[in-house]
């Protein structure tokens, strides 16, 4: 039986969480294969309102078993952090299974991903500040530390000791900072290993053994394609794999095991940090979106930045991710605009361009060509079904579909959990 990937199709918070709700009681397993608690994914449950940054959306659902998978960073702290806030909330948190591969985010990568940006001054990323780069920098370079090293004493303090050699010269000499003393870090993460130890296993064996007995395999990407350390808008991206790709390697699972790529896709374009952005509104119209769409991060509680629908992105990503099926959601935050811009293209110092240019310096100068659809001014936040729509809403999610290049499968029109019209199923 399949495995099926779900990513994100912009620059991330497209609605990947709720999506994964959705299909939780259809799935056995739903696995995070990347990123760390950079993520935030929101899932609405009735009246109640969940915030994920590192556990899989899936926890939620009672009979699925979460993954946090191999190609994980994760802060041991704010794990159990999470956990605990779950279950306080009576949400069982005994079914989650850890890789013992996945690499810690350790204090001095927290402090090197602030004190780098900091150093960076205009030309920062906007990163997360959470340590995300520094931790899959030293996994790249073979000097991270993983799960599985803080159940052997002896090698979690080799590990810490030499890294801390260089990062404390670094921390100190270059950035003016103070050092950190590399027995209570070691400490701290021994301090961790004996809750953490139930939960760890060979995921990549149990992920497989299960997809040879016939269960189902949701991979729940986190962050979005034009983030991706490869496909996306570089050096602004994360740094790990969110495309469909990076969730074979995340995983342990072979890629002939997927037989479905969901795209998450808003009706309009949003994007936290710093980086090109073609269709951004600096106007007011930015502000209605952001408004209307509540578009602050659920991680730093940013302002998000706002702009309308970029089709040639939505293409790339169908293009770099083989997206079998769209999600679109947020359809409803577009009630009551007369007409609706939607870029097909740019204008790049005077040449135009159909699809994403080659280079950054030209996505840089990109300047959006629109078309302009109509819109509608009913609520549609009632709708359950397509033919609910009004016929403008139907047109606009009908040119979007012929613009991005796979089928629209699901549309939301509501965060909540039936706020969503599936046209196929998604699983
Ligand atoms: P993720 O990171 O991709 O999981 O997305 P986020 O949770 O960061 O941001 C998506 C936001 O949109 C959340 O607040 C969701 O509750 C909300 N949301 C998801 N789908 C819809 C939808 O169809 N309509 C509306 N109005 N809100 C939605
Ligand atoms: P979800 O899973 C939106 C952005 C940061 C920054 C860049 C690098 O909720 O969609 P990092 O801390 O990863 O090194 O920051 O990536 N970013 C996100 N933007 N949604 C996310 O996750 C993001 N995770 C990271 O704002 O620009
Ligand atoms: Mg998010």
């Amino acid at each position: 039986m399949p495995a099926i990937t779900l990513v994100g199709a912009q620059w991330g918070d497209e609605g990947k969480g709720k999506a994964t709700d959705l299909v939780g009681d259809r799935v056995d397993y739903v696995v995070r294969y990347q990123g760390g608690n950079n993520a935030g994914h929101t899932v609405v449950i009735g009246d109640q309102k969940y915030a994920l940054h590192l556990l899989p959306s899936g926890i939620l659902s009672p009979d699925v078993v979460p993954v946090i998978a191999n190609g994980v960073v994760i802060d041991p702290a704010v794990l159990f952090e999470e956990l605990g806030g779950l279950q306080e909330r009576g949400v069982d948190t005994s079914r989650l299974l850890i890789s013992a591969n996945a690499h810690l985010i350790m204090p001095y990568h927290r402090e090197l991903d602030k004190v780098s940006e900091r150093f960076l001054g205009k030309g920062r990323i906007g990163t997360t500040g959470r340590g995300i780069g520094p931790t899959y920098a030293d996994k790249i370079s073979r000097q991270g530390v993983r799960v599985q090293d803080m159940f052997d004493a002896k090698i979690l303090r080799k590990k810490v000791e030499l890294a801390l050699n260089d990062k404390n010269q670094v921390l100190t000499k270059v950035f003016n900072r103070r050092g950190l003393d590399p027995e209570r870090v070691i400490d701290e993460y021994l301090g961790y290993a004996e809750r953490l130890r139930p939960y760890v296993t060979d995921t990549s064996l149990e992920l497989n053994k299960a997809l040879d007995a016939g269960k189902n395999v949701y991979l729940e990407g986190s962050q979005g394609t034009l983030l991706d350390i490869d496909h996306g808008t570089y050096p602004f991206v994360t740094s790990s794999s969110p495309t469909s790709g990076g969730a074979c390697a995340g995983a342990g699972i072979g890629p002939t095991r997927i037989t479905k790529v969901v795209g998450i896709l808003k009706a309009y374009t949003t994007r936290v940090g710093s980086g090109p952005f073609p269709t951004e509104l600096h106007d007011e119209w930015g502000d209605w979106l952001r408004t209307q769409g509540h578009e602050f991060g659920v991680t730093t509680g940013r302002n998000r930045r706002c702009g309308w629908f970029d089709a040639p992105i939505a293409r790339y990503a169908t293009r770099v991710n083989g997206i079998t099926d769209f999600f679109l959601t947020k359809l409803d935050v577009l009630t009551g605009l007369d007409r609706i811009p939607v870029c097909v293209g740019y204008d790049v110092d005077g040449v135009r361009h159909d699809e994403i240019p080659m280079t950054q310096t030209d996505f840089h100068h990109a300047v959006p060509v629109y078309e302009h659809l109509d819109g509608w001014s009913e609520d549609i936040t009632g709708a359950r079904s397509f033919g609910e729509l009004p016929k403008t809403a139907q047109d606009y999610v009908r040119t979007l579909e012929e613009m991005s290049g796979a089928p629209i499968s699901a549309i939301g029109v509501g965060p909540g959990r039936d706020q969503t019209l599936e046209l196929r199923s998604l699983v």
